[in-house]
């Protein structure tokens, strides 16, 4: 029995439904971590178990004991938001102890709790400040400390530095990492940041109109997909996808304009994904080789250069392979022009492909 479990999970906000049966199981202990587009229900469903909304259909259950009928209150669960949610007239120390206070933790106690938070977060010189005497960093490790200092079953994080500039959140982003290892508590964490996912998470679940279309661990998500929505939505250049056909007989091929490759090595789902048919082949631009590297490759073939983009820590070459355009990263001072006459290669092994028709990982 895993510690958190949501089986069928439907929610309906009127006739439409936003959550379409959604199953997950996360070991005690688990960071979860929650990818997809802008309204495929990421936060409702941190928000059903949480409490905050109702569900239509399903069983949630922690430690299993079934919590989707319990006021949030009694969930035992601690949620930090985007926005920080602080409240303006009460000093940070305040804020953390809010809950504490509420429910009659005596002052002593209550101190002690403050002190630890604070120490674990290094917000100790802020206890006396205002939210508003607090930068967006600040604030935002103030509203992590409300949660850690409840000791909850379960943390809940919806986009928490989404609003922090790119150094800040890669700063708590680590220092979330940290404190993940630390506590060893349980998380689900919802970001549309995909550095954010693969660092952070050791089960990631992609969702798409409020379904989750896979939950894997970050390196089978990467590196098999189950449909070229996930293949596209995570890894950063994208994924390139070549539009061709599979031709199989004993020996499967994927053919697109002027170029064969052979499929000997591809680890294909199940036999009938065999069967001939249109399909989309995709490689990651970190996995086409240049010059020598590319020689050695089970598929190499002659291209010219097209684009080159410096990116800083390396550069992205963009060339034509089977009458379509690719790209793919090469070190930085690599020196490379338009027009240059390329041989590029890869190992058919780390691609990916999938059926023109339905998107699906063959
Ligand atoms: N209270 C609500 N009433 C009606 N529709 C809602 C409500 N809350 C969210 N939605 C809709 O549900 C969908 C998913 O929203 P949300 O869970 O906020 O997405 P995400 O967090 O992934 O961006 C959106 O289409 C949104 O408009
Ligand atoms: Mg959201």
């Amino acid at each position: 029995m895993a510690f958190l479990e949501i089986d069928g999970l439907k929610k309906r906000f009127g006739n439409v439904e936003i959550l379409k049966g959604i199953d997950v199981e996360l070991e005690k202990g688990g960071f979860l971590v929650l990818v997809g587009p802008s309204g495929c229900g990421k936060s409702t469903l941190l928000n059903t178990i949480a409490g905050l909304e109702n569900i239509t259909e399903g069983e949630i259950r922690v430690d299993g004991k079934a919590i989707n009928d319990l006021h949030p209150s009694k969930r035992d669960i601690a949620m930090v938001f985007q926005s920080y949610a602080l409240y303006p007239n009460m000093t940070v120390a305040g804020n953390i102890a809010f809950g504490m206070e509420m429910r009659g933790v005596p002052a002593d106690e209550r101190q002690k709790a403050i002190d630890k938070v604070a120490k674990t977060l290094q917000i100790g010189h802020l206890l006396q400040r205002k939210p508003s005497q607090l930068s967006g960093g600040q604030r935002q490790r103030v509203a992590m400390g409300r949660a850690l200092v409840r000791d909850p079953k379960l943390f809940l994080f919806d986009e928490p530095l989404s609003n922090l500039d790119a150094k800040l959140r890669s700063e708590l982003r680590v220092e979330i990492k940290l404190l993940h290892r630390r506590l060893q508590n349980t998380m689900i964490y919802v970001t549309h940041d995909q550095i954010e996912a693969m660092t952070l998470a050791d089960r990631i679940a992609v969702m798409k109109g409020g379904a989750i279309q896979q939950l894997d661990a970050p390196q089978t998500i990467y590196n098999r997909p189950v449909n070229r929505f996930v293949a596209g939505f995570l890894g950063s250049p994208a994924m390139n996808f070549l539009k061709g056909e599979l031709e199989a007989d004993d020996a499967p091929v994927f053919r697109a304009d002027g170029i064969s490759v052979p499929l000997g090595r591809y680890a294909f789902d199940g036999d009938n994904g065999r069967a001939a048919r249109p399909c989309i082949f995709g490689i990651r631009p970190e996995h086409i080789a240049l010059g020598d590297a590319a020689k050695a490759m089970p598929f190499t073939a002659e291209s010219t250069v097209e684009i080159v983009d410096p990116m800083g820590s390396d550069t992205l070459v963009w060339t034509k392979l089977g009458g379509q355009i690719v790209s793919f990263r090469v070190e930085a001072d690599k020196t490379l022009s338009n027009g240059d006459a390329i041989r590029i290669g890869f190992d058919p092994a780390r691609a990916s492909l999938f059926d023109a028709q339905t998107d699906s990982r063959l």
